[in-house]
């Protein structure tokens, strides 16, 4: 790897410790200028904010990614800045088709800026305003104001700890005709669950029944932290038939690379393809993709991912380990095998969870932002803790005085 260029001296590094990955297996990271007005939020000083779903500074791999763009444009030279492919390089679609689990051929892939722009792609290009759109009850919630941002009608579909219940979708799609079903089956957020193989297929088999599309947000695919495989993608199971898969390098590599895909069969990414947007602009985000490119082509995506696992199974043990020792018997909670959630349901109320954790000069998700739809005289709290962006001790320590704090509040109050 060639030594980093001589950086100016941070100005402020407020927000999560930084651990520098540098000298150590994997790529290099540094955290100059975290801070507002450059990235999207900053915790107060003094705060843990165990809200936000992305990585920390000390993850980001800001050399791998500094060669990789240099490697792109001497590479590629000015074809490197010229508009892109309207579907993406070709060298990237390849590759990433022949990631699937099931490959769908570069032509079934189109290359996005991130998986909430190909949502809202879809949102338009597959719906009209006021289509319903089927969710999980307790799903994404910017995922969801993406839809609604479109005009679209989410509707929530109840389910249990492994995923959608598929007779609660049978009768909601016999009642409505959606534009399409949006599920984030592996590493759910906000709850961390994995739907299991059978439930897969039960769903697969419902929505094929009714002949509607699955759009199938996979935005957490590669961090499965605990080895093994895990059920194929949907959009796998079925030869990518009805399923519309996305993906992104957000959660894996970098948030502000805006660098997604999706998959389809190549009927559906040729209409989508035709679309304005690419027509006009081509690529949307054509260098990147090249850059990226040359990543998983040399396998250096590959080692990252290795090292990266490695470090989030470090801050999920710390998060989990003083949770689970120290909060009394009115909360549960599960060891995710992957993602970047927590998520833990109490026997007390919502607004006291928060209350205290804010106390205790910690920041914590609501779970009742995910909820389709409130439920009404619900007693129960539920609050999701993610454990990208803070290194393990500072997690282990914010652990500790959220249980100080939850244990001292009466059930139900
Ligand atoms: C389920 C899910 N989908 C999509 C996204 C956003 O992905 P991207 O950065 O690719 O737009 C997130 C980020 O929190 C997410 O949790």
């Amino acid at each position: 790897m060639s030594p980093t260029p001589a950086a100016p001296r941070p100005r402020a590094a407020p927000g999560p410790p930084v651990s520098p990955a540098r000298g150590r297996a994997g790529p290099g990271s540094h955290a100059l200028r975290w801070e507002a007005g450059v990235v999207q939020s900053v915790a107060p000083p003094g705060t843990t904010d165990l809200g936000p779903g992305y990585l920390g500074p000390g993850l980001l791999p800001v050399d791998l990614l500094a060669e990789a763009y240099a490697e792109a444009l001497t590479g590629y030279g000015a074809a490197a800045l010229a508009y892109g492919d309207d579907r993406g390089a070709l060298t990237l679609r390849a590759a990433l088709a022949a990631r699937q689990d099931v490959s769908c051929g570069p032509g079934g892939v189109l290359v996005t800026a991130g998986t909430s722009q190909a949502l809202h792609l879809l949102a338009t290009a597959l719906a009209r305003p006021r289509d319903a759109v089927l969710v999980e009850d307790s799903c994404y919630d910017l995922g969801r104001l993406v839809l609604t941002d479109c005009g679209l009608r989410p509707y929530g579909v109840p389910g249990d700890a492994s995923g959608m219940d598929p007779q609660a979708l049978d009768a909601a799609l016999t009642r409505t005709r959606p534009a399409f079903v949006y599920l984030n089956p592996t590493f759910h957020n906000p709850t961390g669950r994995v739907t299991p193989l059978g439930r897969r297929r039960e769903l697969l088999a419902v929505a094929r029944r009714h002949a509607t599309t699955i759009v199938e947000d996979d935005a957490y695919a590669d961090l499965r932290l605990d080895g093994g495989t895990g059920p194929p993608a949907l959009a796998c199971l079925d030869g990518h038939r009805g399923v519309i898969r996305l993906g992104t390098f957000s959660k894996s590599l970098a948030p502000g690379l805006r660098l997604g895909w999706l998959t389809a069969e190549p009927a559906v990414a040729d209409r989508l393809a035709a679309h304005g947007v690419f027509q006009s602009g081509g690529c949307l985000n054509h260098t990147t993709s090249l850059a990226v490119a040359a990543l998983l082509e040399r396998g250096h995506y590959d080692r990252h991912l290795l090292w990266l696992r490695e470090r989030l199974r470090e801050r999920r043990d710390a998060l989990v380990d003083v949770l689970a020792a120290r909060l009394d018997g009115g909360f549960a909670l599960d060891r995710p095998a992957g993602g970047l959630f927590v998520w833990v349901r109490a026997d007390r109320r919502e607004a006291g969870l928060l209350a205290a954790a804010r106390r205790a000069d910690v920041l914590v998700a609501a779970g009742s932002r995910f909820a389709a739809a409130p439920v009404p005289g619900s007693t129960a709290g539920a609050v999701r803790l993610a454990y990208g962006l803070n290194g393990p001790d500072e997690l282990a320590a914010a652990a500790e005085r959220l249980a100080e704090v939850w244990n001292t509040i009466p059930p139900e109050t």
